[in-house]
């Protein structure tokens, strides 16, 4: 990249691919193409096998029993608006309340705004503290009678945290016992062991392209009996059991979900993914990655003009590093990191309203994953120096910013 060895740290926009998705892809569409469900030739039932062993390994692989739970859309984004349409529109209504932290990615608060301001429910957010953590006090207080869903990240794209979902899911289902938890796995479920049924969330979701599948399938976990009282999101093919002129029935469960033709190659990729990494063994990949986030922030904490976001300790976070660089914009650091080859994110990463509250406009972002490697790491840290040296920053030039999140170094 730029005539040096490609650094890819942008793992928490998205992964690379390894060669076995490829070619379980690939498979599929030069041997298997079909579509399916609705065919009794060979080709269509191989192309149905696949896809729904796709979904069984899936299920397996996030701790759910019961595949039938386990409904392919496009993304998380598409996932949390099916929960929202279906789940929300039927049951948020005016004055009821919805809370969530300052901390969610875009797709997990825009929705939610949009909800309220349509249905005129009240939209309560949380802050987090110092360490990017959820203020719990401030949750707990947030929810009440009227609360009807809450919706939390599992972790954090921007801060890192690690949340414990279980425990903040028995804190809602105590506190308000007629809220449903939905939470966003989108950050978790590539990097760590994720056992949906342990959590006692009613809704979880996550994204096939960062966790080293395809672009274009995600997933919707949600508990049973919420899914077959939802009514569907999209209506048309394969969602259906009987039409007739006057009325319609919708199928079983997951295709009451899945109106259309389906991304199959893109569920085999995520199935070839997820068999990719459980022969890695998730705590072995959270473990090589704290140990790398672990290292990074202790090189990054090297260097006085870096101010960096969320927790400093590698067990409360995730492989992800927001930081600026004095008063450098995020977008000249990652340009000058580019010129080494070495790929960061930089800008407000889909969460604008985080980014309003720790008062700035934008950060760098550095995230890790299984491929990246210590030596990768002490380039990143050169790229930063090479910052320091071309904007000539001494620490004193300026003041650190201070927001309740900063920790500066
Ligand atoms: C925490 C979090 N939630 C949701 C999403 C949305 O994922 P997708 O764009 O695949 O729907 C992202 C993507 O960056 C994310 O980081």
């Amino acid at each position: 990249m730029n005539g040096k060895p490609l650094v890819y740290l942008d793992n928490a926009a998205t992964s690379q691919k390894p060669r076995q998705v490829l070619e379980a892809m690939d498979d599929y569409w030069r041997k298997h193409n079909a579509n399916v469900h609705r065919g009794i030739h060979t080709l269509s039932v191989e192309a149905t096998e696949r896809l729904e062993d796709a979904r069984k390994k899936v299920a397996d692989f996030v701790g759910v029993k019961d595949a039938r739970e386990i409904v392919f859309v496009r993304n998380a984004t598409e996932a949390i608006n099916l929960v929202a349409y279906s789940w929300g529109r039927l049951n948020i209504g005016r004055g009821d309340e919805i809370v969530l932290t300052v901390a969610e990615h875009h797709s997990n608060f825009v929705v939610w705004q949009q909800l309220a301001l349509e249905n005129g429910a009240v939209l309560k957010i949380v802050p987090v503290d110092e360490n990017g953590e959820i203020d719990l006090a401030a949750f707990k207080k947030a929810l009440t009678k009227k609360t009807k869903l809450v919706t939390f990240f599992h972790v954090s794209n921007v801060l890192g945290t690690v949340n414990d979902v279980h425990r903040l899911s028995g804190i809602v289902h105590r506190k308000a016992p007629r809220a449903v938890v939905v939470v966003d796995g989108a950050q978790a479920v590539p990097h760590m062991p994720v056992n949906i049924d342990s959590i006692g969330c009613d809704f979880y979701v996550f994204t096939g392209h960062k966790m080293l599948g395809p672009t274009g399938i995600g997933v919707l976990w949600g508990r049973r009996e919420f899914l077959e009282a939802m009514p569907p999101f999209l209506f048309g093919g394969e969602m259906i059991s009987k039409v007739s002129l006057g009325r319609s029935s919708w199928n079983e469960l997951p295709w009451k979900f899945e109106a259309g033709t389906p991304n199959i190659a893109g569920a085999i990729g995520l199935g070839a993914a997820v068999d990719y990494l459980t022969a890695l063994g998730m705590g072995n990949v959270r473990k090589h990655e704290m140990e790398l986030t672990e290292y990074a922030l202790k090189q990054l904490g090297k260097i006085d003009d870096v101010i960096i976001y969320g927790s400093k300790d590698s067990e409360k976070r995730g492989g992800v590093i927001a930081f600026n660089v004095g008063p450098v914009h995020a977008h000249d650091v990652a340009s000058i990191l580019d010129s080494e080859g070495i790929a960061i994110r930089s800008g407000h990463h889909c969460a604008q309203p985080l980014m309003e509250f720790l008062g700035i406009e934008s950060a760098a972002r550095a995230s890790f994953y299984i491929y990246n490697t210590k030596e990768e790491v002490d380039k990143f840290i050169a790229g930063i120096d090479k910052v320091v040296k071309v904007f000539k920053l001494r620490s004193t030039d300026y003041s650190l910013r201070s927001t309740a999140v900063v920790s500066s170094q």
